[in-house]
């Protein structure tokens, strides 16, 4: 049986690629980036798998029974392409099964379009496939810390909406279970966090946990717009990023759903774990 990983030189792809390196037993494991060279490193045979490159693709797929395909980054305009390349030429290679890292039927537009868009992809390709909906990860809100412990702010434009983030290890972990168990084939999960929290939740367990002030600073979308603007964000990451806050003060990412734990087989990471887990690395 052989797993490939795309996306492995990023945050997702590379921690599911090392979890699988651990967990599994006889299965071999490809790890694919753009440049082969960035995911060299993780001890499994690397592939150049550019999902610009239809004639890489194919070669990089060739002999995969199950692909992880993560979804790229960067700006939205081009990404339905590059991604109906991947699916494409896995369909072309004879891949078996697929595994999609989409993103929540909640979501706004702005970000879930092309993650549903990708769905409809799949589903037309004929390749058999699971769906692992993700919800927004916590590591979005810790992995900029220094900063707000820096400004003692933290701004949002969610008012008093909640989130039900997943954290990061949590779905990486939950995707080695689908890949390495076939029980798992051909289900859709909405894979969110424990609990929904708020903006001021966060600043408050911040606040305690590091023993600074720091307080949670509500503004309209407009405002937080305008300060993104200020601040050199481009305007499309700027309506990426105010959709998302947005979407959240209109309750999009309330609800908890009992997959993740469930594939976990126990109890998913809180967003106050992943703070201390954040403010340990910052040391
Ligand atoms: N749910 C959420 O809150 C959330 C948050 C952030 C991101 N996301 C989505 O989840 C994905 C994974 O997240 P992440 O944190 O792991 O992102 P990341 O660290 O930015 O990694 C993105 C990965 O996409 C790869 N990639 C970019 N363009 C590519 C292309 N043309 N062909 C093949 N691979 C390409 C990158 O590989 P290279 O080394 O070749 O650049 C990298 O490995 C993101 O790409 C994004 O779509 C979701």
């Amino acid at each position: 049986m052989t797993i490939m990983v795309t996306g492995a030189s990023g945050r997702l792809g590379g921690t599911v690629a090392r979890l699988l390196l651990e967990r599994s037993t006889g299965e071999r494991i490809v790890v694919g980036a753009r440049d082969r060279r960035a995911v060299a490193g993780l001890g499994a045979e690397a592939r150049a798998a550019d999902y610009d490159d239809p004639t890489v693709l194919k070669t990089a797929f060739t002999g995969v029974d199950i692909l992880y395909l993560v979804s790229t980054n960067g700006p939205h305009s081009g990404r339905l392409a590059q991604h109906t390349a991947a699916i494409h030429a896995a369909a072309d290679a004879g891949v078996g099964h697929i595994v999609y890292t989409g993103i929540l039927g909640s979501a706004p537009p702005v970000i879930g379009a092309l993650a549903w868009d990708t769905e409809r992809v799949i589903e037309a390709s004929g390749v058999p496939h699971t769906i692992l909906r993700h919800s927004l990860y916590t590591q979005n809100y810790t992995a900029s810390l220094a900063e707000t412990l820096a400004d003692g702010e933290l701004v949002s434009a969610t008012g008093s909406g909640r989130v039900a983030t997943a954290d990061l290890g949590d779905l990486a972990r939950a995707a080695v279970e689908v890949l390495l168990d076939e029980r798992h084939r051909g289900v859709v999960y909405e894979l969110t966090g424990p609990r929904a929290w708020r903006l001021d939740e966060l600043a408050a367990a911040v606040a305690e946990r590091a023993g600074t002030p720091v307080a949670h600073r509500p503004v309209s979308g407009a405002e937080l717009t305008a300060e993104l603007l200020a601040a050199g964000v481009p305007a499309s990451g700027a309506e990426v990023l105010v959709g998302i806050e947005t979407a959240i003060a209109a309750g999009a990412f309330t609800e908890v759903s009992p997959d993740l734990e469930g594939l976990l087989g126990g109890p998913a990471t809180s967003m106050e774990e992943s703070v201390d887990s954040a403010l340990a690395q910052l040391g």
